[in-house]
């Protein structure tokens, strides 16, 4: 039983210190969000996430598990410091370091004892030394802590899954006692036979980034394959799962679609291309999956305009807000970008999410927000889904085309079949496949 101090309780330490009380250690989380600390206390999360509030009430009642915010106590109390603050892009796209730093700063003011600074944000490469030396300018001595690298691989949706059954752990330090304290708060993944990867820091801070870039890719490879398969008459989900049925290959992360989005893909990427710029490189590749990124978000708005050209005085129904389901995350999600470009060409949003209305309406509090999916095709000119949520896959087509003004359907995620809804009567379009029109 390690005593840890998760610091920074979003999607990343919430869900990673509920799990690592979990597997036994004792965690306190901390924030500087006192109203989110003090939901928490109340057993109210403050992110939508499947499975997590029963992990969270479990492991406060075994005593594993507190919130709190006082920063000081809980490091002096812990020997491991966890922090998984926000690193969000910079204006120039660099990875914005002062919450990390912000975190390392009050550590060293406090610090009386060995500690372990365990990096979970993920960080541009070199930060791990960068802390090492920032601890150090403070007159902090060597022999009082080490620095370890752990980068998380949760998926929102899905994270508390990810957390307990990882497909590996990435453990990067240059010090034998912090990486065999590490392994011991991860035992109970042992049992499991989870992949520890113990590296270098460098390493384990570019494994994320690479990671994350490749999963983009394979997003964007498939979205261009898309849009070269629909003007060659070519149907993209029957490539990708012919292509998916290869080893090599693998069939997750080959859905055509609105384009990639969520708090991690977008910044990580753009990081990337920061990173290899600074030692004068240039990330050709990645540069071109964000490119592909972008094209794609707007594509859905062109796809609109084919049937509803002269968006002004138009109502447009949307139906899924966050950048995919099982979350309430808005953060880079393709319908601010379509919900933008609508609203810049004189059109009104009606729209429904059943988790990230509330997320959605910090960004655009001036569209109309409805409770139910039955609410949001009533009237408009043409319905848009963007988030493939459950509760979208087997809609009633004769009663949403029966309340449309104009039965258009744009079908972002593929979820419909084109013969069924068009023989429906519906102007349908969706991504990657031969539609007839
Ligand atoms: N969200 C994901 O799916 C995901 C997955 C893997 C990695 N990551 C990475 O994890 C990191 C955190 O992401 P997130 O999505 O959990 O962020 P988040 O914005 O949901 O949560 C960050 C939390 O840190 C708190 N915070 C900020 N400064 C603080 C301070 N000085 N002391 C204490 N708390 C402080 C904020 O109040 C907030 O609650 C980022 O680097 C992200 O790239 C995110």
């Amino acid at each position: 039983m390690e005593k840890i101090a998760m610091i920074g309780v979003g999607y990343v330490g919430l869900v990673s210190g509920t799990g690592l009380a979990d597997f036994g250690n004792e965690v306190i989380c901390v924030d500087i969000d006192a109203e989110k600390i003090k939901k928490l206390k109340n057993d109210i999360l403050p992110i939508y996430e499947p499975g997590l509030l029963d992990l969270v009430k479990k492991n406060v009642d075994k005593g594993r598990l507190s919130f709190t915010t006082d920063l000081e106590n809980s490091i002096k109390n812990s020997r491991v410091i966890f922090s998984a603050v926000p690193t969000p892009s910079a204006e120039n796209g660099e990875v914005d370091l002062s919450y990390v730093f912000n975190v390392v700063d009050k550590l060293a003011e406090v610090i009386d004892s060995y500690k372990i600074i365990v990096t979970k944000s993920t960080v541009a490469v070199g930060t791990g030394d960068k802390i090492r030396e920032r601890i150090l300018s403070k007159g902090i001595s060597e022999d009082m802590f080490d620095i370890v690298s752990n980068p998380e691989f949760l998926r929102e949706g899905s994270a508390v899954g990810d957390f307990m059954r990882p497909d590996r752990v990435v453990l990067g330090t240059s010090s034998e006692k912090a990486l065999n304290i590490m392994k011991g708060i991860y035992r109970s993944l042992y049992l499991i036979e989870t992949p520890i990867v113990g590296t270098d820091v460098r390493t384990a801070e570019m494994i994320k980034y690479a990671s994350n870039a490749f999963l983009a890719t394979k997003i964007s490879f498939i979205n261009e394959v898309a849009n070269i398969c629909e003007k060659v008459g070519a149907n993209a989900q029957m490539v990708a799962k012919a292509m998916g049925l290869d080893g090599r290959i693998s069939p997750k992360f080959l859905h055509a679609g609105p384009g990639y989005g969520g708090s991690c893909f977008p910044k990580d990427t753009l990081a990337l291309t920061k990173i290899a710029e600074q030692v004068g490189l240039k990330a050709t590749i990645v540069e071109a999956v964000i490119d592909v990124n972008h094209r794609q978000k707007l594509r859905v708005v062109e796809k609109l305009l084919k049937f509803v050209p002269n968006l002004k005085g138009k109502t447009i129904g949307l139906l899924g807000l966050a950048f995919k389901p099982n979350t309430d995350d808005v953060r880079d999600a393709p319908a601010l970008t379509v919900i933008g470009e609508i609203l810049k060409q004189g059109g009104q949003i009606k729209a429904y999410d059943p988790e990230a209305m509330n997320e959605m309406c910090k960004h655009y509090p001036q569209i109309t927000y409805v409770a139910s999916s039955e609410d949001a095709v009533k009237d408009v000119d043409a319905l848009i889904i963007l988030t493939e949520w459950n509760e979208f896959r087997n809609m009633d087509l004769d009663y949403i085309k029966s309340v449309m003004k104009k039965p258009v359907l744009i079908d972002a995620r593929n979820i419909y079949e084109p013969d069924m809804v068009i023989k429906k009567g519906f102007l349908y379009d969706c991504i990657g496949r031969k539609v007839r029109l």
